[in-house]
């Protein structure tokens, strides 16, 4: 395989492994992300789907793989002729992230924290980001810096961020572990309207299986060799 199949195809992967230096080994399989595909991986503490974001999201070097592409983008052949300004750019362009607990920078206003994204890619949207403001309700707290925030409201901005470029990808590892349930609920909910609304694919994990799987997302559970040391993993519709 060479290229990927359609254009609604976002990634092809095909035996994409990471290894740690202690030998924890955590493959992709298979995996094929269409445009608007939402899934949930699943698994229990350490069996890799931090380290399967790091992966789709283009932060970690493969070891080994046989096909890797994000759209037409060779991304086995990125890494290994160190073309790391054209991953940060696909990244900055077409990924959004959630992380577990915001991690805005704190040097600068909400607004801004939102909008460094556009900065990046030099595109501006001020309806895109007046309606995710809006939808998100955290205008109020747009000239604030983050720790003047509550941890809601920062997940919130967290997910105005990640939506701020419409990526065509959105990844949210744990994006409701540090939350109070109720707030975990709406997390959830604002995540799945916004990626909706801008038609983007969505990859979670968490461990919150059955609250995460009432937003309709396809679950994809890590098969864990214990034996080995080895996590396997397939992704597909
Ligand atoms: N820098 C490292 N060096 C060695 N092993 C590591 C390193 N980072 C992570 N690991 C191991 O790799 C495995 C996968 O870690 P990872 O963080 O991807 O798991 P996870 O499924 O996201 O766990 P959790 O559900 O607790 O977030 C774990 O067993 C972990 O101990
Ligand atoms: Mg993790």
């Amino acid at each position: 395989m060479n290229q990927p199949l359609d254009g609604n195809s976002l990634f092809v992967l095909e035996n994409v492994s990471y290894q740690f230096s202690d030998g924890i080994k955590i493959i992709i399989t298979n995996a094929e992300i269409k445009k608007g595909d939402h899934f949930l991986i699943s698994g229990p503490s350490g069996c890799g789907k931090s380290t399967i974001l790091g992966l789709l999201s283009l932060a970690l070097k493969p070891r080994l793989g046989k096909n890797f592409y994000f759209q037409q983008n060779d991304i086995l052949k990125l890494w290994n002729t160190k073309k790391r300004n054209q991953l940060s750019f696909l990244r900055a362009q077409f990924f959004g992230f959630v992380p577990q607990t915001a991690s805005l920078i704190p040097f600068l206003t909400i607004e801004e924290n939102i909008k460094l994204p556009q900065y990046i890619i030099k595109k501006y949207d001020q309806n895109w980001f007046d309606q995710l403001v809006n939808f998100l309700e955290i205008r109020s707290v747009l000239f604030k810096k983050p720790h003047q925030v509550s941890v809601g409201q920062r997940q919130r901005i967290a997910v105005a961020r990640a939506l701020i470029n419409k990526p065509l990808i959105v990844m949210a590892d744990e994006p409701t572990a540090s939350v109070h349930p109720t707030l975990a609920d709406e997390i959830l909910y604002l995540l799945i309207e916004t990626v909706t609304s801008s038609k983007s694919a969505l990859i979670i994990t968490s461990h919150d299986v059955e609250r995460v799987l009432r937003y309709g997302l396809k679950e994809m559970v890590c098969d864990i060799d214990n034996m080995q040391n080895i996590t396997r993993l397939q992704i597909y519709a």
